[in-house]
């Protein structure tokens, strides 16, 4: 299917598109057998011919930054609403694309229906279960991967006290699991997480936590490292990988899942160079890793990212620039490519 008979605007005032010349990065990423993917932005891809583009020339996979989250998909109890979703995956796969699903259980974008009901055990498990059968089965063969649960441990360690540990206890986690198996045999089932990459007792508890259910039997298949990371990072290699290494030792898929790197601003052209260096680094870590299997960005490009809204005086985070031109950091994963 074209791209072009769903656009209104072709292309953003005083921009050109990039010449990429069939992506190198798509292409050489896919011949190393690693995927490079990017968090998508709906209104983005509804509305501009350019971000269409550069997403499908550039990654080979995509990830909905908001849409297939619960409150999303599911805004009253037992209606769902797919269409920006579905939107999203034909997109994906008209561009032959794999599409990883984000995310069934997490403590943000749980709507006010679920939030604000006083629910026994059985009748928020009923909601958890309803919610991640329907989800997962209504994209089942679409979608290749599920981050199953999203962010269930706090920085000490200790279990994040959301609704659902709050209501079902800690075995929500296991339950998510084994719902999402039960809906698509086929999907790979991702716990996801941010400032796991590294060790610490955040980290170690998410290890511990995969080693156990592994070991009996629950289906989780990979970890996710959001990677949502400052130039800091460079200092802490090492560790990522060994952190790296042992994940890969319980035998899960590792994605780093929402990476991106983001610089004080106004940005210094020095600290472009240094993000470029250190996107470089940890796709040539990934790269030496054989269980890391894919590296996603959490958008394309600096004019559309979670960033600034985020973390005020920081942006500029991304492979692309906010006029679509690639910058230092899109070369330095090519150069860590080859
Ligand atoms: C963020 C989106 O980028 C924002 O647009 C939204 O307002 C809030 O969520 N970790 C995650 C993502 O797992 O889902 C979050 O995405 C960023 C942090």
């Amino acid at each position: 299917m074209p791209t072009s008979p769903l656009l209104t605007s072709p292309t953003i005032a005083g921009t050109a598109s990039p010449k990429l010349e069939n992506a190198p990065l798509r292409s050489m990423a896919t011949a190393r057998g690693i995927d490079i993917g990017a968090a998508v932005a709906i209104p983005a891809l509804r509305n501009e011919s350019i971000y269409q583009d550069t997403l499908a020339r550039t990654f080979s996979l995509v990830t909905a930054e908001n849409v297939m989250k619960f409150a999303a998909v599911e805004p009253a109890r037992g209606q769902f609403n797919f269409s920006d979703a579905d939107f999203l995956v034909d997109f994906a796969l008209n561009h032959d694309m794999k599409v990883r699903g984000h995310t069934l259980v997490w403590h943000q974008a749980v709507p006010a229906w679920v939030q604000n009901a006083t629910w026994t055990k059985d009748e928020l498990k009923e909601v958890l279960r309803n919610h991640i059968l329907t989800t997962v089965r209504h994209f089942r063969g679409k979608v290749f991967a599920w981050d199953v649960v999203n962010e269930a441990f706090e920085e000490d360690g200790s279990w994040r006290k959301t609704i659902w540990y709050s209501v079902i206890g800690p075995e929500y986690l296991e339950l998510a699991f084994l719902w999402a198996r039960e809906a698509d045999p086929d999907a790979l089932l991702f716990y996801n997480d941010y400032n796991i990459e590294t060790s610490g007792r955040k980290s170690d508890a998410v290890y511990t936590t995969l080693k156990n259910l592994r070991n009996r039997g629950i289906p989780v298949d990979g970890v996710g490292l959001q990677m949502h990371i400052t130039l800091a990072m460079q200092s802490s290699l090492s560790s990522f990988k060994s952190n790296l290494n042992r994940l890969a030792g319980l035998g899960l898929v590792v994605h780093i899942t929402e990476m991106d790197v983001r610089l004080q601003t106004p940005v210094r052209p020095a600290d472009l160079e240094k993000q470029a260096e250190l996107y470089g680094t940890v796709l040539s870590i990934c790269l030496n890793e054989p269980a890391c299997k894919a590296l996603v960005t959490w958008g394309l490009t600096d004019r559309h990212s979670w960033i600034p809204q985020f973390f005020p005086g920081y942006g500029n985070a991304l492979l692309f620039d906010e006029n679509y031109l690639p910058k230092p950091a899109y070369n330095a994963l090519v150069a860590a490519l080859r």
